[in-house]
């Protein structure tokens, strides 16, 4: 059995759903992220796993016991909310160690415990301070810090990264992650952030619209999106409007506009009118096994790749291509463009206008 297990919960506010139906499943020791664009639901859901929401219908079983409707605190989870919600009348190690003291942890152990989760945190030497003398990313970090010296059974963050800078933020992705697994905490992470949602999570589930899009591994959500939204959600692809005109036992002859691609369908029926998508990765500059030419629209350098937009009898294609050393052909040259067919992905346009 699950660790956690939500069952058809829904939030309604009034006549707005903001939560519907949703069925999910944690296994202990993973870690999963709620991923989606403001608004979708993600805050909501965490609220009612932490007991702060109540859950207008559906059942949440925690190792086995309802507790759909127990208190937060009774719930033993530790939770970064949105807001850090920080004590303002006590300092950092304070606040760190406020939960250790209401268990009754002796001092000396205590100490400990707080140095270590503000040594992880990045923080050492801010022992002293009160929140108001900290930037909005070190309260943060302090939200974290004494979250994880709890050392709860079940961890729920919400964007907890949001306002740190980049760089600190890819450490902390890293050393959150390896603590986590050390630990074996059950981590639910929310974040609109897809590069955090890949790098730490065991699954993501992509929301949108109040419910589950897409619940699988990092990698199948990138590479195997189940609907429209997840597809273009989750990092840049290029959509391609299409219309199939056979179907074939390993492809889609998909027509799009006036060219003839052969599309993987794994096994589900495309039929009328379809997406093809493909990731901007996988679109390369070729010479003579082109499979379309077109002109360079936009050439743009970012350090590590270049990002080119070249206008084809497909459409617009975006492509990224890593930085060799030589600078592709500038905007306004000609150029072919070449793909694998098995790198291109199929959906039912239909689909845009369910759930998803
Ligand atoms: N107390 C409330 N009363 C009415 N509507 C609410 C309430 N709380 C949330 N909502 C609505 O429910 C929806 C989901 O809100 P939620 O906070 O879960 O979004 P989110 O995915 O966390 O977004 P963000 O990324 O911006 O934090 C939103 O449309 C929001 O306006
Ligand atoms: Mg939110």
């Amino acid at each position: 059995m699950s660790f956690l297990t939500l069952q058809r919960i829904s939030k309604r506010y009034g006549d707005f759903t903001a939560i519907e139906q949703v069925d999910l499943s944690v296994e202990r020791g993973e870690f999963l992220s709620l991923l989606g664009p403001s608004g979708c639901g993600k805050t909501t859901t965490l609220q009612m796993i932490a007991g702060f929401v109540t859950p207008s219908g559906g059942t949440i079983t925690l190792d086995g016991r309802d507790i759909t409707n127990e208190r937060p605190e009774k719930r033993g989870m530790g939770v970064v909310f949105q807001s850090y919600a920080l004590f303002p009348h006590m300092t950092v190690a304070g606040n760190v160690g406020f939960g250790l003291e209401m268990r009754n942890m002796k001092r000396a152990e205590r100490a400990v415990r707080v140095a270590e989760a503000l040594d992880l945190v990045r923080l050492k030497g801010l022992d002293a301070r009160y929140p108001k003398e900290l930037s909005g990313g070190q309260r943060q970090r302090v939200a974290i810090a004494r979250a994880l010296a709890m050392r709860p059974e079940l961890l729920l963050l919400d964007e907890p990264m949001s306002n740190l800078d980049a760089k600190l933020r890819e450490e902390m992705h890293i050393e959150l992650r390896a603590i986590q697994k050390r630990l074996g905490i059950t981590t639910i992470l929310v974040t609109h952030d897809q590069v955090e949602a890949m790098t730490m999570s065991d699954r993501i589930a992509v929301m949108h619209r109040g419910k589950i899009a897409q619940l699988s591994t990092p990698f199948d959500a990138y590479e195997r999106p189940q609907t429209p939204f997840a597809s273009t959600f989750l990092g840049r692809t290029n959509t391609l409007a299409g219309e199939v005109r056979k179907h074939n036992p390993r492809c889609a002859e998909v027509d799009v506009a006036g060219t003839m691609l052969h599309v993987p369908h794994e096994g589900r029926t495309v039929e009328g009118a379809v997406n093809v998508y493909i990731r901007p990765e996988k679109v390369r500059l070729a010479n003579g096994d082109a499979r379309v030419r077109g002109t360079v629209a936009t050439r743009v350098f970012v350090g590590n790749q270049w990002l080119l937009v070249v206008d084809t009898a497909l459409g617009k294609l975006h492509i990224a291509q890593p930085n060799f050393g030589a600078p592709p052909p500038d905007e306004g040259h000609e150029v072919g463009v070449a793909w694998t067919d098995d790198d291109l992905r199929v959906l039912t346009r239909e689909a845009l206008h369910g759930n998803a």
